[in-house]
C-alpha cells in the first residue's frame, strides 16, 4: 500500500512527538487538525489493534471537520466507518471511536473504556474536569505508547487551565514534566505554517487580518496571552522574548529583587548601548530565609560579572521589631548589598509599559527565553477593579516577579527624567488637554514622557 501523505514541519513534530501529553496550539488553519488525523491515520497502521478516541466538543463539529477530514483522507480499502456508532475500524484491527462531550457529565459515557491515545481536537472548548477524567481512560496491558494528543486555537472556556498546563510552565517545543510527574510539550501552530492553505486560500489571511484585535491576535498569531482585564495587553511574546545570547561584558548589569519568605525573585537584567533592557537571568524560589536567599543570589551571579547596582523594595529596609534589623542589613551581612527603589506601584507599572512599547527602534525591554517565570507572569496581570491604573494583587503568586521588574524599570526610567528635565519640547494642544486632565502621577508621567514643557 502506498499513501501520498505530505505534512507540514509543525505537523511533523506533532507527529513524532512521544511525550504522554502533547498539545498543538496556535494559529486557525494552522493545520492543527489535519495533523490529528494524519496522527491518528500513522498509529493506527504502525500499531495493530490499537484503541484510538478522538474528541470534539459537540457532534456537530465532530461531523462537520474530523469525521469528513478523516473520510477523505484514509483510503476505503483499509478503513471503514460506520456512522451510527462514530466508529472507525482499520483492516489491522485498529479502530478510532469518534466522540464528544457536549455536557461535563457525557465523560461518563466512556466510563469502562480503554485507550492507547486519546485526542481532543479543540482543547479549551473542554473544562480541565473533562479532560483530567478522560486522560485517566489512557491504559491498557499491551506495549503500545500511552498518549493524550491535543490540538486547539487559543481563547475558549479552558483557556486558562490549558495554558498554564502547556504553555506558560516552558519554552515552546521544550519537553518539561508536570508537578504530576507527566511529561508534557507544547508546539506551537502558526498559519505560516500551513502553506497549502496560503495557497490554496491566499486571502485567508487578510480576513483573520480584519477581525478584532483579540480575536485576530488569537486566530492569526496564535497569542495565548489574550483576556479581558490584562493590565499589560503591549505584551507579546514575539516582541517581548528573545533567544538567550552572551552579555557583552561591558554592558551595564544591575540584578531587581522582590523578596518575602513567600517568595524569593530575583532578575538579572543588563542595559545594552542602544538603552534596551535584557531581563537575561532569573531566580525563583519559596521559603527561603534571607541568608539561603543571599548564598542563592551570590553563587547565580559569576565572580567575573560586575553588577552595577541590586534593586530592593523599600520595604525591605524598615526596621523588624524582634530584632531592630532591616532585612536590607542582614542581606548586606550575607554579602548582598542593595540600592533602595520607590515603591510608588503606579509610576512602576507606567515604566514597564514604557518600556514594553515599540517608539520605533523596537521595545525597551527584552526577556531571554529560559526566564519563565516572569513570562507567564507578567501578562497574567489583572487590572485592579478599584483602581484601574494598577495592577491587582491576585492571584498572590503571579505578582513577585513583576514586582522585582517593576523596581527596575522605575530605578532605570528615574536618571532619563533627570536628563529630560532639560530637554524642554513645546507642548501641542492634544499634550496639554491630556496634562490637566491627568492625576498628579500621571502628570508626572507625561511629563516624563513629552519632556518638560517650554
Ligand atoms: N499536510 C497537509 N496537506 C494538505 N492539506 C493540509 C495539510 N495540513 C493542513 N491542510 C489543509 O489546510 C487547511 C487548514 O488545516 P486544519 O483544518 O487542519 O487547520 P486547523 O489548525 O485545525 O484550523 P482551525 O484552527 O480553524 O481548526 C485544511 O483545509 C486542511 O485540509
Ligand atoms: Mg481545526
Amino acid at each position: 500500500m502506498n499513501i501520498d501523505l505530505t505534512v507540514t514541519k509543525k505537523q511533523k513534530l506533532f507527529l513524532d512527538a512521544t511525550e504522554s501529553e502533547v498539545l498543538f496550539g496556535g494559529a486557525a488553519g494552522g493545520g492543527k487538525s489535519y495533523g490529528q488525523m494524519v496522527d491518528a491515520f500513522v498509529f493506527a497502521l504502525k500499531y495493530p489493534g490499537s484503541k484510538q478516541l478522538i474528541l470534539r466538543r459537540t457532534f456537530a463539529e465532530l461531523d462537520k471537520s474530523l469525521i469528513r477530514t478523516g473520510l477523505a483522507l484514509y483510503p476505503r480499502d483499509i478503513f471503514s466507518f460506520n456512522s451510527s456508532s462514530h466508529t472507525g475500524k482499520f483492516k489491522n484491527g485498529s479502530c478510532i471511536d469518534f466522540g464528544y462531550c457536549a455536557t461535563e457529565n457525557d465523560v461518563y459515557q466512556y466510563q469502562s473504556a480503554e485507550y492507547d491515545c486519546i485526542r481532543f481536537d479543540e482543547l479549551t472548548h473542554f473544562t480541565e474536569a473533562q479532560y483530567v477524567y478522560l486522560i485517566s481512560r489512557v491504559r491498557g496491558a499491551n506495549s503500545y505508547p500511552k498518549q493524550i494528543k491535543s490540538s486547539t486555537n487559543p481563547g475558549g472556556v479552558g483557556h486558562g487551565w490549558v495554558k498554564a498546563r502547556f504553555v506558560d510552565p516552558s519554552p515552546p517545543k521544550t519537553r518539561f514534566i508536570g508537578d504530576d510527574g507527566m511529561e508534557r510539550i507544547f508546539i506551537p501552530s502558526l498559519l505560516d505554517d500551513n502553506s497549502f492553505l496560503m495557497k490554496g486560500d491566499p486571502r485567508y489571511k487578510e480576513r483573520l487580518l480584519a477581525l478584532p484585535d483579540r480575536e485576530r491576535r488569537a486566530l492569526l498569531y496564535g497569542d495565548w496571552n489574550i483576556f479581558d482585564g490584562q493590565y499589560f495587553t503591549e505584551f507579546n511574546v514575539n516582541e517581548h522574548v528573545c533567544a538567550p545570547f552572551e552579555i557583552p561584558r561591558s554592558w551595564r548589569k544591575y540584578r531587581a529583587i522582590d523578596y518575602g519568605l513567600d517568595r524569593l525573585v530575583c532578575l538579572w537584567i543588563a542595559v545594552a548601548p542602544d538603552g534596551k533592557a535584557y531581563v537575561y537571568r532569573e531566580y525563583c524560589e519559596s521559603n527561603l530565609p534571607i541568608g539561603d536567599s543571599a548564598k542563592a543570589i551570590t553563587e547565580r551571579t559569576p565572580a567575573c560579572e560586575e553588577i552595577y547596582a541590586t534593586l530592593a523594595p523599600p520595604d525591605l529596609f524598615s526596621r523588624s521589631q524582634e530584632t531592630g534589623k532591616t532585612k536590607a542589613a542582614i542581606f548586606a551581612e550575607h554579602g548582598v548589598t542593595f540600592t533602595k527603589t520607590s515603591n510608588d506601584r503606579e509610576t512602576g507599572w507606567l515604566a514597564i509599559k514604557e518600556l514594553l512599547i515599540d517608539r520605533g527602534g523596537g521595545t525597551g525591554l527584552k526577556i531571554f527565553s529560559f526566564c519563565t517565570e516572569l513570562i507567564k507572569c507578567l501578562p497574567a496581570l489583572t487590572v485592579d477593579k478599584l483602581r484601574p491604573s494598577d495592577c491587582s494583587t491576585e492571584p498572590h503568586e503571579i505578582t513577585h516577579a513583576p514586582d522585582a521588574l517593576r523596581g527596575f524599570a522605575i530605578f532605570y526610567a528615574r536618571p532619563r527624567e533627570e536628563e529630560k528635565a532639560v530637554v524642554r519640547t513645546r507642548w501641542s494642544r492634544d499634550m496639554w488637554e491630556d496634562y490637566y486632565a491627568a492625576d498628579e502621577k500621571d502628570k508626572k508621567y507625561l511629563k516624563l514622557k513629552y519632556g518638560e514643557p517650554l
